[in-house]
């Protein structure tokens, strides 16, 4: 009856710890993400080997750690030997998933390189190709990029230019292999099969590899569930993840629905995790496997059928594909969103906001011209950098609000994140309301807070606001008000539709 939302902290109350890679991200062949994206050479910022350093830069402050590469749809046809050694040697070649011309100027070399210069978190997410190929050129992908040398593959790597092996630990046994769009789509049976034998060989060479597994494509497909259970009957032993992937959109003017999409998140989270808790106990196995959820985002696919339908016959190199422009909204249920995969840090130790630039991505750039920031990029940034720690149990009292695909949803998304080094906490909270501020009180049962260090939202009075090439800083946090800690709590009032970080020390 009273409109106020309340949550208590405990200290003894714990998820679990953040693992950083919950902050990963992905740079598919796709569109302008690699080509005019990270790597324009002739660009005003490109460093010596093409890279753009005005990119570099945002991509420091986002804060990203795992990044998945090739793909994605792209890495079903690829040909993985096509995109090293000399570029004046590399062929072009037909990229089916996206439609377009692949020149392989940039490959797994100039990946490896860009990482390099993101910083130390960065690492590298490599998928292999099981639409196309299988175990033999996964097993050549993983020799060439990870052994020392003294064998063809890896020797081939020092020639060219490449003298340190790339120790990539993390991989992806393919993309998506549940959609029929897949370029070698297969049924659970065969993919499972396949995803084994392709991880016991790459264990084979390697047992210290850590491997993903394909999951659902979303948990609407047909196949949900059972093609998890397949596939982990296969793969218990073999993997370490099963991957997730989830986009959301408003659909209709369904407003209220799009912003209650972390509830679709969370329950795809939960039944993953009950399937593979489940086939984990069918198995008698004492090993537990984790979640990737390796594509999240917002996105607006009604869009790309538009883009897609217009060019039927064309194999453009880099085309604009996907190059969905976020607004205020947008960025709260994307907010809502990161909340969801913290809330669940226990289990989900890999995710990867799909994708980094210009592709449904928080950064954008203009060939020759500048790089900007999208909505999206100010909550992804804030709790990379603050999302650091311990998450706390924060079993949410809220008032509700009736949708239409979720019933009734509370209008409050929360978590928080403490480190347990300093004691210092980050509350993390979105309020779904479209007109209503909502007034929250936060019990800090025992803990030794006394001081608001920050207090940011990201609100506007046009929830449709966004940042553009024209106003690249239209949107951006501002410092929140009203906030009191006292008498042991916090109270604060959330505004109407709005991502809110108060960090606590
Ligand atoms: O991220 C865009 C595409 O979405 C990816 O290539 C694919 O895996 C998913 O369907």
């Amino acid at each position: 009856p009273d409109h106020v939302a309340r949550f208590t902290l405990d200290p003894a109350f714990t998820v679990g710890e953040v693992n950083p890679r919950l902050f990963g991200s992905f740079v598919e062949h796709l569109g302008r993400c690699v080509y005019t994206g990270v790597f324009e050479p002739g660009h005003p910022s490109a460093d010596e080997a093409g890279l753009r350093t005005d990119v570099l830069d945002l991509v420091r402050e986002l804060g990203v750690t795992a990044i998945r590469y090739p793909g994605g749809n792209f890495v079903s046809g690829y040909r993985w030997e096509d995109s090293v050694g000399p570029v004046e040697d590399r062929p072009r070649r037909l990229d089916l998933a996206w439609r377009s011309t692949e020149t392989n100027r940039f490959g797994l070399s100039e990946f490896m390189a860009f990482l390099k210069k993101v910083g130390p978190e960065a690492e590298p997410m490599m998928a292999v190709n099981l639409g196309t190929r299988g175990v033999a050129e996964a097993l050549e992908l993983q020799e060439y990029a990870n052994h020392p040398g003294g064998t063809a593959l890896s020797d081939l790597r020092v020639a060219h230019g490449d003298k340190e092996p790339f120790g990539i630990r993390l991989w992806c046994l393919g993309n998506e292999m549940d959609g029929p769009w897949q370029t070698g789509h297969k049924t659970a049976e065969e993919y499972g099969r396949l995803a084994a034998e392709t991880a016991r060989a790459m264990r084979q060479m390697d047992p210290g590899l850590e491997l993903v597994a394909c999951g659902s494509s979303s948990q609407a497909m047909p196949t949900f569930a059972a093609w998890e259970a397949k596939v982990l009957e296969e793969t218990y032993d073999l993997v370490d993840h099963i991957s997730l992937h989830a986009y959301y959109e408003e659909k209709d003017g369904d407003r209220d629905s799009f912003l209650a999409s972390a509830v679709d998140m969370e329950s795809f989270i939960e039944n993953v995790v009950a399937t593979c808790d489940h086939i984990g106990a069918r198995l008698k196995s004492k090993k537990k496997i984790n979640l990737s959820f390796d594509e999240w985002n917002v996105w607006y696919q009604s869009r790309f059928e538009a883009e897609a339908a217009e060019n039927p016959l064309d194999w453009p190199e880099a085309p604009r594909l996907l190059e969905d422009s976020y607004s205020v909204t947008d960025a709260v249920v994307f907010g809502s969103l990161l909340i969801a995969l913290l809330r669940h840090a226990d289990r989900v130790t890999v995710a990867c906001l799909a994708q980094l630039v210009n592709v449904i991505a928080p950064i954008m750039t203009e060939p020759g011209g500048p790089a900007w920031r999208q909505t999206t990029f100010h909550p992804f940034a804030q709790a990379a950098r603050h999302g650091r720690g311990e998450v706390l149990d924060v079993r949410v009292d809220s008032p509700t609000y009736r949708t239409a695909v979720h019933g009734d949803v509370p209008l409050l998304q929360a978590t928080a994140v403490r480190d347990p080094r300093t004691g210092a906490v980050t509350v993390f909270a979105v309020n779904r309301s479209q007109d209503r501020p909502l007034p929250l009180r936060v019990a800090l049962g025992g803990m030794d807070l006394g001081e608001i260090v920050e207090h940011t939202v990201l609100s506007d009075a046009d929830p449709d606001a966004r940042n553009t090439l024209d106003e690249p800083d239209r949107v951006t946090p501002h410092p929140g008000e009203g906030a009191v800690l006292a008498g042991s709590a916090l109270s604060v009032t959330l505004e109407p539709l709005s991502w809110t970080m108060i960090r606590l020390a």
